[in-house]
């Protein structure tokens, strides 16, 4: 049995404390990882303090290189980083695979952002008292950055902190979620590798009640990014005081298809955006608000596709669905739908329990004020229900604490550009599920979804701090 350490200053430290890793699919223990203390992780901010001094100073396109050679090889290693995935987070291989392309492409972005940090030129002049000056903005990299990941796409989310801040020329601590060290374990020999500096990449694993107090508020940790859930980015908000925090929170996302939608065309997207890894995406289709006029036939044709999704092992290609994460997890889903069940709603597929794994579940009459609704499912379930007019369903999309993605299909022009005024969230995908992304999109939400973008660009800029320069001369010199 492999026992992994602490990745700290480019090299592997025993942990103290050490816990077994079981596989999500069958139980079975896949590792022992130790189980950073405080001291610990404090000391490996101070060692990515002590590499940021250095680092903070390579040239940008040194930097890019750095992150480009760590694309190739990426590239050469994709099946066997692959493999892990389908390991620690039982995702099917087939989607382990494409986040591993996503990632990989995630990595170049931020090769070629980091030759893309300007500045702005201010007119000082502009204002009476700033004749003879020059002043200009430069973006500067802030220190150590605590990155903080979640489980779902333990190689592509963290790949959205990892670059971002090395293309800015900053050190890192990073902390994987504690189902998913081994991809970022991975990651750190790969960096190292690729050339990075010992001690700007630092990987902490453990349990995150016990290390996020000191990976927050320690002195030398200057900016906090973290994906997961409302109440820990709340907690991180607190304890951060004046830090720059990027928060990528939950959602319960909603999907209008409206009147005129060509169903047939669509519903292998929605099957896809509702069920992939197990709905266990921040942007899965939690919510589906049909046209009347489309609702019995949306609804037989979404029970039909999802029936011919396979249940399976997260190593055979045709696997579409797999354990999920954790039994509690699986425990809470159940008792959504049993609530749901209880106060009116329908099961009309799915739903059932075989070991971890539950059959992709689909609810109507599920009432909005159901957890089923409200909160964040995270799981393989879609509730569904019909509107009469584009208005009510846009009211229901906002009548939420969350705001991450909306997808709308609809061939009306005004009707699209309504939902785009009117739905609160950070996107609005028309045409499309809200389960959409590319990794050069701005990606975040508003409420309880979060504070700040990710998006290469987006999380570099939150990334840097702002510098402003004048220059004042003497032009009769
Ligand atoms: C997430 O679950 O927050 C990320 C979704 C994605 O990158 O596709």
């Amino acid at each position: 049995m492999k026992k992994w350490g602490l990745w700290i200053n480019g090299k592997w430290e025993e942990g103290t404390r050490y816990e077994p890793l079981h596989a999500p699919q069958t139980g079975e223990v896949i590792a022992e990882i130790a189980q950073a203390t405080e001291a610990e992780a404090k000391r490996a901010i101070e060692v990515a303090h002590e590499a940021f001094q250095q680092f903070r100073w390579m040239p940008a396109h040194q930097r890019a290189g750095i992150l480009m050679k760590a694309v190739q090889l990426l590239e050469a290693k994709k099946e066997e980083a692959a493999q892990i995935i389908a390991t620690e987070a039982a995702k099917p291989i087939k989607a382990a695979r494409t986040e591993l392309v996503r990632t990989i492409q995630t990595y170049q972005f931020a090769a070629e952002e980091a030759k893309r940090i300007y500045g702005e030129r201010i007119p000082m002049d502009a204002a009476i008292g700033g004749e003879d000056r020059i002043g200009f903005t430069m973006r500067v990299p802030m220190g150590v950055v605590s990155a903080i990941t979640p489980f779902n796409f333990p190689f592509n989310l963290v790949a959205h902190k990892v670059g971002p801040a090395i293309a800015a020329g900053n050190a890192i601590i990073l902390k994987p979620a504690e189902k998913t060290p081994l991809s970022s374990l991975f990651l750190a020999e790969l960096f190292q590798e690729a050339g990075l500096p010992d001690g700007v990449l630092n990987v902490v694993t453990g349990f995150g009640p016990d290390l996020g107090p000191v990976l927050n508020t320690h002195p030398h940790v200057k900016n906090i990014t973290f994906t997961g859930s409302p109440r820990v980015g709340k907690e991180i908000r607190k304890l951060a005081e004046f830090r720059k925090v990027t928060l990528e929170l939950g959602s319960n996302s909603a999907l209008i298809i409206d009147e005129g939608v060509d169903v047939g065309s669509i519903i292998g997207r929605v099957v896809e955006g509702s069920f992939s890894y197990n709905g266990q995406v921040c942007i899965s289709i939690q919510r589906i608000y049909v046209h009347r006029s489309l609702y019995q036939t949306f609804l037989d044709q979404l029970v039909e596709r999802t029936k011919q999704l396979v249940i399976g092992s997260p190593y055979d290609e045709k696997t579409d669905i797999t354990a999920v994460i954790t039994k509690d997890s699986l425990e809470r889903l159940s008792s959504w739908i049993a609530e749901g069940v209880q106060a009116g709603a329908k099961v009309v597929y799915g739903g059932t329990v075989d070991g971890q794994v539950m059959t992709p579940a689909i609810l109507t009459d599920v009432p909005h004020q159901a957890k089923l609704i409200q909160e964040e499912v995270f799981g393989p379930i879609v509730s569904v229900r019909p509107f009469d007019q584009i208005e009510e369903a846009v009211g229901w999309v906002n009548d939420s604490r969350y705001g991450l993605n909306a997808g709308v299909y609809t061939p009306d022009i005004n009707h699209a550009f309504y939902c785009v005024n009117h739905i609160e969230t950070g996107g609005v995908l028309i045409n499309d599920i809200p389960t959409y992304r590319l990794d050069h999109m701005p990606y975040g939400g508003i409420k309880d979804s979060g504070t700040g973008r990710e998006g290469v660009k987006f999380a570099l800029m939150d990334m840097m701090e702002e510098k402003f320069v004048s220059f004042h001369w003497d032009h009769t010199y």
